[in-house]
Parts: structure tokens; sequence; C-alpha cells
């Protein structure tokens, strides 16, 4: 009996102690300490962005050494690998967002943000141009920001190629905007749909979900899709449920290309037994309001021109190059072979520059484009970024050392001092050490549909080819855990538990 009452107890003590820290952590969250404010005698970083590259570079590095000054149009960042989560409802998108107001208020020193979007990066004169381009402008909605260091992390665009229509009449699924237009076009296209002495090719037209790249954004977003009508729209309106139809387009023989043979067979089979369609071989041509024109090659080996109606279109063909980037790119002769993004070397610069950097999407690093890889650069950079101002401040030692030895009384005052300066020249070596980035690649996940997930694992020198459920409670947990905070970690849980009891929100707003 003395045993289980002591056990009761530590267990109780745990429990309040665990509630303690929780509790002292959110505590800690809602109320910052005092920042000391930006120091303009310090060397001004300018980074660009808020997504993947930019916010692991500001989460590691120590703004106390650089005045640091953050410009994007966007005031939060954005967790990508649940968005796709988000044009269904299965999570909310508040729930993968991370004011980044929140997150610079806790930096040991303060880093000025501005919501603006960089429109042109002069580089001989070492300045950015920025401009307001929210609804609501004051009477300076465009300036300039100097630059000592600046890192650009702006990603990328949606890649159209230049087909005619694409950008009229398709939904692009990179932003939380993109999420809610699809959001509501899907509802918008069942309710349609019902309309009293709607004609049944128009009906059929209006159900048909056509997501054109077989890639991994258009691969999760399909098998989203079709989740939601498997669990709940066919549910709430069993109208729609002979004529709801969800295809993929893919110009390649295949979809999920980066993935090993046996989880691209896994998930073409896990599509077919989903009802969703896959087009390989199928390249789109011409988009129109209502209905894509798309070239395959027919059985007789020739080519057909098809007309497929839609009533949603979705486009995730990769990515394309900012503007702001590609006039960077025509400002710097070693860049003209430049066409995926700008050439950097293994130290993250920008080829043929000084003190600029690039990471993500925005730069070609012989890596995908991924979250992954944006995000180890961007900590890379903040590693460096602290040992270089380390390294400036022992320079600055060292020099002051040296004076101070020419001017010491006497040799035993003279030795002190030259003791004083071999220790530092000793950390200065250590410090100075900083060796190149290389990317340590943790596997590729995608989550197909029906708590379905495929994996691909690096395991010894080999790698690990997974699907299945098993995988899928992997996926979740692994996106769990890389979330941005725990509010976010804690949002996800609750709002998969509430899509599952309640079922997802069919309303448009
Ligand atoms: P982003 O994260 O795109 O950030 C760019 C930032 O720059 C944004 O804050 C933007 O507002 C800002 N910006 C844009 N223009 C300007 C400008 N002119 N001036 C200043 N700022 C500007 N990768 C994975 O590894 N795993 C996944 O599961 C995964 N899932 C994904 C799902 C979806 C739906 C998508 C679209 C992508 C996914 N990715 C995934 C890819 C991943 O999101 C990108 O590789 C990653 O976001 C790149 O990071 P980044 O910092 O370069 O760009
Ligand atoms: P992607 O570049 O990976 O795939 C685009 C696909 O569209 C290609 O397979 C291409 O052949 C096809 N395509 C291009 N033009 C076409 C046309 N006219 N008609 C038909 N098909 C056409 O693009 P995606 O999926 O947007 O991914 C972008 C980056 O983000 C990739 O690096 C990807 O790895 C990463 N990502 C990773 C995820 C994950 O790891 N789970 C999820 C989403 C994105």
């Amino acid at each position: 009996a003395g045993f289980f009452r002591w056990t009761w107890r530590l267990s109780k003590l745990a429990a309040i102690g665990g509630v303690g820290y929780v509790g002292y952590g959110i505590w800690e969250m809602r109320n910052p300490d005092d920042q000391p404010p930006p120091d303009p005698s310090k060397k001004t970083l300018v980074i660009l962005g808020t997504g993947w590259g930019a916010v692991s570079l500001l989460k590691k590095l120590d703004t106390e050494n650089y005045n640091v000054v953050v410009v994007s149009p966007r005031n939060y960042f954005l967790f990508t690998p649940l968005l796709p989560s988000c044009t269904v409802g299965t999570i909310e998108h508040r729930s993968i967002m991370e004011p980044i107001r929140n997150f610079l208020r806790h930096k040991k020193a303060s880093v000025k943000f501005y919501e603006a979007e960089a429109n042109k990066i002069d580089y001989e004169k070492k300045i950015v141009y920025i401009s307001d381009d929210s609804d609501i402008k004051g009477d300076v909605s465009s300036t300039e920001v100097p630059f000592d260091m600046l890192v650009v992390g702006v990603g990328a665009e949606n890649a159209t190629f230049g087909i005619p229509g694409v950008r009229e009449h398709g939904l692009f699924l990179k932003e939380v905007g993109d999420a809610q237009r699809i959001r509501n076009r899907i509802m918008d296209c069942c309710e349609t749909s019902t309309f009293k002495d709607q004609d049944p090719d128009e009906i059929k037209r209006l159900l048909h979900m056509v997501v054109v790249g077989g890639g991994p954004t258009g691969v999760e977003f399909a098998g989203e899709l079709q989740d939601f009508f498997n669990s709940d729209l066919k549910k709430w309106i069993p109208d729609i449920t002979d004529s709801f139809k969800v295809t993929l387009v893919e110009a390649l023989p295949n979809v999920l290309p980066m993935f090993s043979k046996q989880l691209i067979d896994y998930t073409e089979k896990t599509f077919k037994e989903e009802t969703i369609t896959i087009r390989t071989k199928t390249m789109v041509k011409r988009v129109t309001e209502k209905f894509i024109e798309a070239e395959s090659v027919g059985p007789d080996g020739k080519k057909v021109l098809e007309k497929i109606p839609y009533g949603l279109l979705v486009w995730a063909t990769g990515n394309a190059l900012r503007p702001v980037v590609k006039d960077l790119i025509n400002q710097l002769p070693a860049q003209a072979d430049s066409r995926r993004g700008l050439a950097v070397n293994e130290y993250l610069v920008v080829k043929g520059t000084e003190n600029v950097w690039a990471v993500g999407d925005c730069a070609v690093a012989n890596y995908a484009p991924t979250a992954q890889v944006a995000a180890q650069e961007g900590a890379w950079l903040a590693r460096m970024f602290n040992q270089m101002a380390k390294t400036s401040e022992i320079q600055e030692k060292l020099g002051e050392l040296s004076i101070a030895q020419e001017k010491a009384p006497g040799k035993e005052a003279r030795d002190k001092v030259f003791d004083e300066i071999k220790d530092l020249q000793k950390s200065l070596r250590r410090v100075k050490q900083i060796s190149p980035f290389e990317y340590t690649h943790n596997g590729s996940l995608a989550y197909i549909g029906s708590d379905k997930a495929v994996a691909d694992i690096p395991w010894f020198v080999g790698n690990f080819a997974t699907g299945g459920t098993l995988t899928y409670f992997f996926w979740r947990s692994a996106y769990v855990s890389m979330c941005f905070s725990t509010r976010n970690r804690i949002l996800v849980c609750v709002d998969w538990v509430k899509s599952k009891v309640f079922g997802r929100d069919v309303s448009r707003v």
C-alpha cells in the first residue's frame, strides 16, 4: 500500500510539475522580454522573405550582432507541407501560419520588419527598392533599404510555361489565399451542379476536378480532394455521388518522378482504388474557361489533341523565377547561364557578388527546391553569420591588443599582452573554420489519400521505401513535430480530431 501511495504522490507531483512547465512556457511566450533596439552602427543585414529559408536563418541568427531588417509581403511563416490539407478543410489555414511579429519579438535584439515586396535589388548601389502592395497604403508606400549584407529568400512563383489561359482560369496551390480559393471553388462547383434544371453534361463538367502536374503538390491535393468526397461531400450532397470525378494530368510517363519506382506503382495503384483517374503522357497545351486542351499519343502512335471539360482546375506544374530574382540575374554577368534561379557557390554566396547570399527555391545549389533544403540552408547561413560576427569581434580585439602591446611598459607587460594575442589568434583560427554547406537528405514523404502515405528514407547506404497506413501515421507525426511552434502543433492536432469527429465543413464563404 505504501508503494502505491508513494507512486500516486510522485505522479501527482510530476503532473503538477508538467502543467507548471507548460504554463510557464505559455506565459513566457505571451510576455516576451524587452529587446534592445537595432544598432545602426552595426552592419545592416537585410533578409528578403519569411518562408522556410529566411525563417530558419532568423531562428538561429544572433540578431544582436547585426542591424537586421526583414522585408516580405507576408507577415507570417507558412508551413507548406500541410497546405494541401487546407484546401478541403482537414486543417484550418491559421493552424499552419505563425505570425512573424510574435517570432521576431522573442529574438534577443529587435529586428525591423517591413511588410513589403522587394521590387528591385540594385547590387552596385547596395540598395533594395521596396513597396507596400497591401490594400491600405500610407503616404509613403515605396522606399529604399540600403544593405551591407543581403540574403535573398524570396522563393519561387508558379510555373505556367506561358500556356495560354492558365493564369486566367486555373488555381494554384502555393499560398494560404490559393488554398482558400480552391476550397471555395470546390463547394461552388458542387452547389452549382445541383442548381435546378442543370443539364447532365454541365453537371459532369462542374463536378470534374482536374489537377495538372503529377509532382507531390498535385498528388497530395488529388488525394485530399478524393478523401473529402468520400468522407464528407457525398454524405451531405448525395446528388453529386455519380458525377464527382478527380483527374490528375501529367506530361511524363509517371507521377511523383522523384520517388522510387515501387512507390510510384503503389501511388498509381492506390489512386486507381480511390477512383482517381491518372492521365500520364498527357501535356496540357491550352486552358479555356470550361475545358483544357491536352495532347497525348493515341494507340496508333499519332498525337491526339483532346478537350477535357472541368469545373475546378488546379495547376501544379512546379516553380518559376520571381521577377526580382530575374532582374538580379540580369545585372550579374556571372549569372548569364542561370535559368532556374540564382547560382550560388558552396557558401551560398550568389555567384558574381560579394555579401549577397541566396537560400531556398530562388537559389540553385544542385538540390531539389524543397522545404528541407531551404531550412538547412537558412540554418547553415545563421551559423556562418554568427561565426563571422565572432571573427570580427576577435579581430577588433586583436587590433586593440597589438596597440596595447606596443605601448606596454616593460617586458613583463608586453609578454602578458603577447600571451593574450596568442590565445585570441587560436580562437580566431577555430572560429574561422567554416566548412561549406552540405545538404543532408532526411527522406521524402507524401500523402496520397485514404489514410495512406509514401516515404523514401535514406537507410544506411541504401534507401528504405515504404507506403501505406503505417507510413501515414509516420507522415503525421513527422509533420506535427516539424511544425513551427507548439501552438501550431496543438492547433493541427485539434483540427485533425475535429475533422475526424465532426467531418469537414462544407460551407462556402
Ligand atoms: P517560401 O517558403 O516560398 O518563402 C518565400 C518568402 O518570400 C515568402 O515569405 C514570400 O512572401 C516572400 N516573398 C515573395 N516575393 C518577395 C519579394 N519580392 N520580396 C520579399 N519577399 C518576397 N517541401 C518539402 O520539403 N516537403 C513538403 O512536404 C513540401 N510540401 C509542399 C506543399 C506545397 C503545397 C508546396 C507549394 C510546397 C511544398 N514544399 C515541400 C516545397 C517547399 O514549400 C518550398 O521548397 C519552400 O517553401 C521553399 O522555401 P523558400 O524559403 O525558398 O520559399
Ligand atoms: P514538380 O516540379 O515536382 O512537378 C510538376 C509536374 O508537372 C512535373 O511532373 C511535370 O512533368 C508536370 N507538368 C509540367 N507541365 C505540364 C503540362 N503542361 N501538362 C501536364 N503536366 C505538366 O512541382 P510541384 O509538385 O509543385 O513541387 C514543387 C517542389 O516542391 C518540388 O521540388 C517538390 O519536391 C516540392 N514539394 C514537395 C512535397 C513533398 O515532399 N511532400 C510536396 C509538394 C511540393
